[in-house]
């Protein structure tokens, strides 16, 4: 039985079925605001009630959107002059054209995942002040520790929000996007802040043309809320396989091997990757996965609107979701081409253009599937139940937001500075 037919005994006070269609044939998002409007902020999903003693149905709704890429782009030809390649093997083995890079060295995973947070918190009109939780994917993060995550939300001045960092690579932002629905369906979140950030050009080898072709710098988010309009994240797939841990993956700087002279000198904190051995593993879990999670979800493969896979190459979407799932080209979304392989900001990146493509409409069903280092691979399946068109804005709007900007910067600074005059004095002990 799929989630969201399991949900069904528990009743739909307002009527609405499992498929977001009232009874009156109204979309779950018309159902909800009764005026069908599909502008502003008035037309979005906004989150139920925190759980009351009497039940009513929760949903992980998607009501917020955005990403943000570094200003510099490399593109293979650029590649042509570092390293011993040619734009048409990069075109030919990988569909990658031009990849952005974060130049400046003010331009971290945080700079970006906070572009692209407050990009989605803008499209749902939600303040910073009321996420709940902030799920930062990376696989370039700041630091070991703190958390990239506690970072951006310091930056978003996102006051009430736990925060986490989300290790699972490239199917990182999958992974998330899970953790935040459970979140919101056990009723302990009312909004999650799901942001995928990368700087991968920093842990590249620029000199190894095996890896250094494939990567991107950029930050993608979604804003997950609770709902009671049916639809949003309806069914999740998670999986792993350690045993091909040494396919792909960062050597040095961790516990295991520490940094040291010889970890630099040997190159041990770059990306070390069996492309072969990945590509394979790749195109085998894209296919399963969707399959599993489009079961999970009560669905089938001529159910799906639109896929929006991992964006690592395009022979491996190719070989696996159009291929091998017979799921046609105008029901795909690929940019790799732009970005070449942002990690976790991927998906989110994709989903934004998507959008922008007019792509995806209210009452769609999506698919969103990855993989990566791990290894790691994860699916999703989504009723898209909001409108899609921006919020109008108005410059009143705009000040108060770039005000909000303004006092987070200044609420850590000042918070910074206490801290520093505290530090003078002798600490207190018993
Ligand atoms: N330019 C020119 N030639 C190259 C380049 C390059 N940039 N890179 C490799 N070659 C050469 C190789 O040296 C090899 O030469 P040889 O035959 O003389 O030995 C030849 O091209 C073929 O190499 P292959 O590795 O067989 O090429 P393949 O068709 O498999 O493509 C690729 C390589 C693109 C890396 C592919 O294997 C791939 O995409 N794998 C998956 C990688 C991936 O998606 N990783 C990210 C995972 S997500 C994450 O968690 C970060």
């Amino acid at each position: 039985m799929s989630e969201q037919q399991s949900q069904q005994p528990n009743g739909y006070s307002n009527g609405t079925s499992a498929n977001g269609t009232s009874a009156n044939g109204t979309s779950a998002n018309s159902h909800r605001n009764g005026n069908g409007n599909s502008h502003g902020e008035n037309s979005r999903p906004q989150p139920s009630k925190p759980m009351s003693s009497s039940f009513s149905p929760r949903f992980a709704q998607i009501v917020g959107w955005g990403y943000h890429v570094p200003e510099k782009i490399i593109t293979n030809f650029d590649l042509e002059q570092i390293v011993d390649t040619q734009d048409e093997w990069i075109r030919s083995r990988t569909g990658i054209e031009e990849r952005h890079v974060a130049a400046a060295p003010g331009e971290t995973s945080a700079t970006l995942g906070i572009q692209a947070g407050r990009a989605a918190l803008e499209m749902a009109d939600v303040h910073p002040n009321k996420v709940d939780l902030i799920i930062c994917a990376t696989s370039s993060p700041e630091h070991i520790f703190p958390s990239t995550a506690s970072i951006i939300q310091d930056g978003l001045g996102a006051t009430n929000a736990g925060a986490f960092d989300l290790s699972a690579a490239c199917s990182g932002f999958v992974y998330a996007l899970s953790m935040a629905r459970g979140h919101i369906l056990a009723g302990d979140a009312e909004y999650v802040l799901v942001i995928g950030a990368e700087t991968l050009s920093r842990i590249v080898d620029w000199t190894d043309r095996s890896t250094c072709v494939l990567f991107g710098d950029g930050a993608g988010a979604v804003l997950v809320a609770a709902s009671d309009v049916p639809g949003g994240i309806t069914a999740t797939v998670l999986g792993s396989d350690g045993s091909g841990a040494d396919l792909l993956t960062v050597p040095a700087g961790g516990s295991a091997m520490p940094t040291s002279l010889e970890t630099v000198s040997s190159g041990g904190h770059y990306i070390k990757m069996d492309g072969t051995a990945v590509f394979r593993f790749a195109t085998r879990v894209m296919a399963e996965a969707t399959r599993q999670v489009l079961a999970k979800a009560g669905l089938g493969i001529e159910d799906v609107d639109l896929v929006i896979p991992h964006q690592a190459n395009v022979r491996i979407i190719q070989n696996s979701v159009l291929k091998q799932l017979k799921i046609p080209e105008e029901k795909v979304f690929i940019n790799l081409q732009k970005y070449g392989n942002t990690s976790t900001a991927s998906i989110p990146i994709a989903l934004c253009e998507a959008i922008e493509a007019g792509r995806i409409k209210p009452g769609d069903n999506l698919v969103f599937v990855g993989f990566g280092a791990g290894l790691t691979w994860a699916a999703c399946s989504i009723k898209w139940s909001v409108p899609v068109a921006k919020p109008d804005e108005t410059w009143w709007h705009n000040t108060q937001r770039q005000a909000t900007y303004q006092a987070a910067a200044a609420r850590s600074m000042w918070k910074r500075a206490i801290r520093r005059v505290y530090s003078q004095f002798p600490a207190k002990k018993d």
